[in-house]
Parts: C-alpha cells; sequence; structure tokens
C-alpha cells in the first residue's frame, strides 16, 4: 500500500486535515477518509455526476480530481449548505415536483444547479437542461428536476 500524505483541505469552510494516499482521488477522500457520504460514487469514471462538489463556486467530479489538487481551493458538499437560502429553494421545490426519488444523482445535481443560479439567476428551460446534462438520473425522466430549478429560480428572482 502506497504510503499516506498529510493534506489539508478548506472543506466547508473549515480547515480539514487528511492523511491519504497521495494518488487519492478527491471522492475516496471524502468519502473513505473523511466520512462525507453526500458525494455518491456511481460510475467512479466521470460519466455520472453523481460525485459533484464545488470547488472555488465550480462543479467538478471527484472521482477525477486528485486530492492533493484541492489544497488552497475552496471545497464544498452538500453538508456544507445547510445556511444557503439559495440551496433551501431548490431542495424545496426538488421535494415538491416529485425530483427526488432513489436520491442517488440528488446532491450532484444539486450542486449542478447551485452553480448555474449563481451564474445565471434566471435561466431558461433549455439552460437548465444544458447545465444538469452531466448529472444522470436512472428514476425521473428528467422533467422534475428541470421543472424545480425553474421554480425555485422563479421565486429567487420575481
Ligand atoms: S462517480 Fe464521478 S462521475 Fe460518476
Ligand atoms: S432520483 Fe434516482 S437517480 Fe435520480
Amino acid at each position: 500500500m502506497a504510503k499516506k500524505a498529510l493534506f489539508t483541505l478548506t472543506l466547508n469552510g473549515e480547515d480539514t486535515e487528511v492523511a491519504t494516499a497521495p494518488d487519492a482521488t478527491l471522492l475516496e477522500t471524502l468519502r473513505d477518509g473523511l466520512g462525507v457520504l453526500s458525494p455518491k460514487r456511481g460510475c467512479n469514471q466521470g460519466v455520472c455526476g453523481a460525485c459533484t462538489v464545488l470547488i472555488d463556486g465550480l462543479p467538478v467530479r471527484a472521482c477525477l480530481t486528485l486530492t492533493a489538487r484541492c489544497e488552497g481551493h475552496d471545497l464544498r458538499t452538500m453538508e456544507g449548505m445547510n445556511s444557503d437560502p439559495v440551496m433551501a429553494t431548490l431542495q424545496r421545490h426538488m421535494v415538491e415536483s416529485g425530483g427526488v426519488q432513489c436520491g442517488f444523482c440528488t446532491s450532484g445535481m444539486l450542486l449542478s444547479a447551485r452553480n448555474l443560479l449563481a451564474e445565471t439567476p434566471r435561466p431558461s428551460r433549455e439552460t437548465v437542461k444544458s447545465a444538469l446534462s452531466g448529472n444522470l438520473c436512472r428514476c425521473t425522466g428528467y422533467r422534475t428536476i428541470v421543472d424545480a430549478v425553474c421554480n425555485a429560480a422563479e421565486e429567487l428572482t420575481p
């Protein structure tokens, strides 16, 4: 087994030390090293988006990102979004629209949507579809998720 290295991550606003293999992905470090379980291990090869986290506000796939590259950057997962009113609005609309079924894709979907509303507060339906196109959902057929994001945007920017 490779020798572990010590990394300091700014995770959800807190400096967090973790010892992990030098080539560990961020997904391995979060889930297996730190017990941060909202990023899901789906395909583990950059396809499904279930592992999406925000780095400096932008959605990235944690399964394709080396932990070592995250030092010095602001890393956010759903665990750190509890006091974010925009996220709270997105979550409520996801539930109300039926956009949450098994929930496996939901965390990644919400973080991608959160980034979209930061960049484009009142996106068109096509823009929402495009922004979420890297997040796969096997349950909902997507319409309810797109509805949720559009409804949240409408509520937030009347
Ligand atoms: S688990 Fe990372 S993209 Fe699927
Ligand atoms: S709700 Fe099941 S994968 Fe999206």
